[in-house]
């Protein structure tokens, strides 16, 4: 058996290797490395959820953002994009019509950061809680105060999205701007632990300036944060930002970190991303094969998806509606998944009882 597998074994029994192990595994990994990892990754995955895949309800609420990441399409920076925020009532409206008419149990409410939303983000998750109590809400509005998180959490918020980017602080400061701190994203993402919140952490494969060093670091730091969640998805360069001419993220290198991050995480919820998606024409389904076990079909209404363009040629099919999501179930059955119409939580989950003391 050759080195990598025996890399892959350990890390499926003992959830760990060293730094060289690792960042020796993904430079030098090939397609019967990816067959492996994946193979136990897949095996991991259904231990704990069988072939079930989590859809979640992603309405993109806003495209507005006070940040410059250097990354992405939404950064104040680009005066190109038309901005956009929904209403209240349009985000209560999506929201009830793929829970009600296409039966999903959770919801993603996502957009960029600003430090003006708390007020209106809380009242919009206190009438979706009040509506649909068995929903579930997640939230995605980047770094905010810890007040703020508290306010929504109150408010009946139960996950919260923030990816961490990259798990090394040099190559975080290569990827956004001075006004940005690694440690302090970090600090988010340990607050958000304690108020009570399901946290979602992730990464970008093949951004900029990233090495297996640096791929190998995630494995190691989501291994230590222990998040319940874990987006990972290929970087897509954008063309109104600075790394517009960069080369994008590879297909087989996400899968592999996917399968990876699945083994040491074994009851992880990762998502097949919309990156991952639009990087591939089957990327969703060869997410799931890789170790993914959640999909978030996109029920912004259709209008305002042009307008949410982190990166070019982001897919944003019309799962909108009731056929959307039935097709979505249709082509996961014909894959050997089956939709998991639940809420979908983490399976150690214990909602905290105490509240945290700012
Ligand atoms: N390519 C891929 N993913 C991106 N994101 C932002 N810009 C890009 C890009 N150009 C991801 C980031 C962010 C999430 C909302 O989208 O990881 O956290």
């Amino acid at each position: 058996m050759s080195n990598r597998k025996t890399i892959i074994n350990q890390l499926a029994r003992e959830r760990v290797a060293t730094h060289e192990e690792l960042a020796w595994l993904i430079r030098t990994a090939d397609e019967s490395t990816l067959e492996w990892a994946s193979g136990l990754a897949r095996e991991i995955t259904s231990e704990y959820y069988g072939r079930r895949v989590y859809l979640r309800g992603l309405v993109e609420v806003s495209n507005r953002c006070a940040r410059g990441c250097y990354y992405c399409g939404l950064r104040t920076e680009n005066l190109d994009l038309e901005r956009y925020e929904l209403s209240e009532e349009e985000i209560l409206e999506c929201c009830l019509r793929a829970c009600k008419e296409g039966g999903l149990r959770s919801v993603v409410l996502q957009g960029g950061e600003r430090s003006n939303l708390s007020e209106r983000v809380a009242s919009v998750v206190r009438k979706l809680k009040a509506a649909m109590p068995d929903v579930a809400v997640t939230l995605s509005f980047g770094e905010q105060e810890p007040e703020v998180y508290a306010l929504w959490r109150d408010a009946g918020a139960d996950r919260y999205l923030l990816r961490h980017e990259t798990a090394s602080k040099e190559h975080y400061n290569l990827l956004h701007p001075k006004s940005m701190s690694y440690e302090h994203r970090i600090e988010s993402l340990d607050v958000l632990h304690e108020l009570g919140y399901q946290r979602g952490a992730g990464f970008m494969v093949g951004s900029p300036f990233q090495t297996e060093r640096e791929l190998a670091l995630e494995i190691e730091f989501l291994g230590r944060l222990q998040p319940e969640m874990v987006g990972i998805g290929p970087f897509i360069p954008q063309s109104a930002t600075p790394f517009a001419g960069m080369k994008r993220g590879g297909v087989e290198q996400t899968l592999l970190m996917i399968s990876l991050v699945r083994l040491v995480l074994p009851k992880a919820l990762i998502p097949a991303t919309t990156a991952l998606a639009s990087a591939d024409e089957s990327g969703t389904i060869k997410g799931l094969r890789a170790g993914a076990n959640v999909i978030m079909p996109n029920v912004t209404p259709t209008r305002y998806r042009e307008a949410y363009a982190i990166y070019d040629g982001k897919k944003s099919s019309g799962t909108e509606s009731m056929e959307g999501i039935a097709a979505l179930q249709a082509e996961l059955q014909r894959a050997g998944f089956s939709a998991a119409m639940e809420r979908g939580d983490h399976p150690d989950f214990v909602r905290p009882t105490g509240k945290l003391n700012l």
